[in-house]
């Protein structure tokens, strides 16, 4: 099975939890994509009525093309469950998300809702974080602070760019995006700690405790990992 057949076939069994009436909170990033359209589907078949709260522009976007109703946090203030991609699944389901510099709206889609399901290919399962750089959330003046500060943690920042080298990736709330390049993250309860602490540091990509049930996709099919 290829990797895009995995995200499809995820997002899929994901969009297959949504019960009618439910409220929604909508991921980002390719398997999200896969899970949004699934959903989207649903709705176009069955009739199924929900109402969405998305974490990006972009998916905030696709539900819409997709004839679901997306509507802010404001109007839809806590969710059922909230769906969404991670960039890697370490035991207790402790992750490292923010690969789509979505991850200042995806923690607080994913704090609006009861569950929280991780929707993945087994190639993001770990047995430690920090492989994939850690993404930090920076407000744009505080960047030459922080920067030294996670620096002088070992964490080895680099500047998110965007793809064409043009100038630095802003995110949807206008903020730059630092990628921490440390290796093996040992203790994440602390990293995380350090991290918060750092004046102009707006959200950083651990989430911990935070998701309660994992689908992972492999040859195998999709196999549920709980915390
Ligand atoms: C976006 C995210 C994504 O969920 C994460 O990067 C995984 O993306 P993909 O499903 O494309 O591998 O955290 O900020």
């Amino acid at each position: 099975m290829t990797q895009d057949e995995a995200k499809a076939l995820v997002g899929k069994r994901a969009a297959q939890m949504v019960e009618n009436g439910m409220a929604v909170g909508l991921g980002t990033g390719s398997t999200s994509r896969m899970f949004i359209q699934a959903l989207g589907a649903r709705v176009q078949n069955e009739g199924l009525k929900i109402r969405c709260v998305a974490s990006s522009d972009a998916s905030t976007e696709l539900g819409r093309s997709l004839g679901m109703e997306v509507v802010t946090l404001n109007e839809l203030p806590e969710l059922d469950l909230y769906i969404d991609g991670a960039d890697e699944v370490a035991p207790g389901l402790a992750l490292i998300k923010g690969g789509g510099a979505a991850l200042l709206r995806e923690k607080i889609v994913a704090s609006a809702a009861k569950q929280f399901v991780v929707v993945v290919d087994s190639t993001k399962i770990v047995p430690h974080l920090g492989k994939f750089p850690l993404p930090v959330e920076v407000i744009k003046m505080a960047l030459p602070l922080v920067e030294r500060r996670l620096a002088d943690l070992g964490l080895n920042p680099k500047l998110r760019m965007l793809k064409d080298g043009s100038g630095p990736l802003l995110t949807d709330e206008h903020n730059y995006i630092l990628d921490c390049h440390c290796g093996v993250i040992e203790d994440p309860e602390v990293t995380a700690a350090e991290i918060r602490s750092i004046v102009g540091v707006v959200e950083h990509g651990l989430f911990l405790g935070m998701a309660s049930l994992a689908l992972v996709a492999g040859d195998d099919g999709v196999q549920e990992l709980h915390s």
